[in-house]
């Protein structure tokens, strides 16, 4: 396959261009770099010889249209995903998670219409779970821009399947971790900072009480769903979740990573006040229409999969930093 990967020096982006040229595809990266978000080089340092990459924003919509010329796969990762900057730049946010999203759309439609997209959707969207775990039929209420903006990129992908049949889905992604990640600042995940303050000895901080329960996935495990999305028709014109096979509280998580290393600590502080109005408080998934549809589970077990992640970052941190 030909396949175009949006975001592709991102944290799984990169994870799925590893994957995607080991299976012998020909695959094409495009990524701003813009250095608040998760786009880092070294993500491709293994493989920078087998894949093409092309800096350029996607808010380009002409050398877009262009990437999509003659490719079979387009997986569309390129996003902004700080909740707190969706806040505090909103139209940044809307530019490239849902204008941006409507012209890549658009440009398949008039360049490629026979090109098959998965889009990358967050569960964000479903803002403060009414109950647990969330499925597909939870009702939407964002609690941040992100989340409105993730919602109208998402909606567009279904809209184009049904109104012109491009053979787009979207998978609603929970909390991924792994190699790759942004780990600088807690812009992509709170996972991040706290993996850099656990390699930089400092104290991991966990807002709140600790008790809010969450579900992640290991990197590989969302590479996976993402492929089989691409390769199986049953999920084109559809979202489904993706989820963890494990529920924990952050307070336990933080317990778990200290273990990984010698001396680390944790401990609880304040939430920010920007943090709390737009958290969600518990959360995990009912991934059973992925299941079903895609045969898809997680298979890393969270232990092995924060193993992995630590000992990358031990070996990568200035990367990193
Ligand atoms: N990591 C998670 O836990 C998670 C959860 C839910 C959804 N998602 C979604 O998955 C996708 C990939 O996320 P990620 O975790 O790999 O984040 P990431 O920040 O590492 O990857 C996104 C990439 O998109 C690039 N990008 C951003 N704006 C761009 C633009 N205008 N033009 C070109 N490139 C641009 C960034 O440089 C970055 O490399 C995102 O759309 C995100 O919303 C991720």
């Amino acid at each position: 396959m030909r396949v175009l990967i949006t975001g592709g020096l991102g944290f799984i982006g990169s994870n799925l261009a590893r994957r995607l040229v080991n299976l012998g595809h020909s695959v094409t990266l495009v990524d701003s770099l813009t250095p608040e978000y998760g786009g880092n080089i070294h993500n491709v340092y293994d493989i920078q010889d087998r894949v093409a990459v092309n800096i350029y924003d996607i808010r380009d919509s002409l050398l877009l249209r262009e990437s999509l010329k003659g490719v079979d796969w387009v997986f569309n990762l390129a996003g902004q995903t700080s909740h707190s900057d969706s806040m505090s730049n909103p139209f940044t946010d809307l530019d490239i998670n849902a204008r941006a999203q409507l012209s890549l759309l658009e440009a398949v439609r008039l360049v490629n219409p026979e090109a098959i997209v998965v889009y990358a959707s967050t569960r964000q969207l479903y803002g403060k779970p009414q109950y647990l775990p969330v499925d597909e039929c939870h009702p939407i209420r964002p609690v941040d821009v992100n989340g409105v903006n993730k919602l109208a990129g998402e909606q567009f992908h279904l809209l184009y399947h049904d109104v012109y049949g491009v053979r787009a889905c979207a998978l609603r992604l929970t909390n991924t971790y792994g190699p790759g990640m942004r780990i600088k600042d807690s812009r992509q995940t709170f996972l991040g900072i706290w993996i850099k303050r656990l390699l930089t000895n400092e104290s991991i901080q966990v807002f709140g009480d600790g008790k809010q329960l969450r579900d992640f996935n290991f990197v590989d495990d969302v590479v996976d769903a993402l492929i089989t999305a691409a390769a199986t028709e049953l999920s084109y014109g559809r979202v489904l979740n993706l989820g963890g096979n494990e529920v924990i509280s952050l307070a336990e998580l933080a317990h778990k990573l200290t273990r990984l290393r010698p001396n680390s600590s944790w401990e609880t502080v304040p939430f920010p006040e920007e943090r709390k109005k737009i958290d969600i408080g518990d959360y995990y998934s009912n991934y059973r229409l992925a299941n079903d549809l895609l045969g898809w589970c997680p298979k890393v077990k969270l232990e092995e999969g924060l193993l992995t992640t630590v000992q990358y970052y031990r070996q990568n941190l200035s990367k990193y930093l």
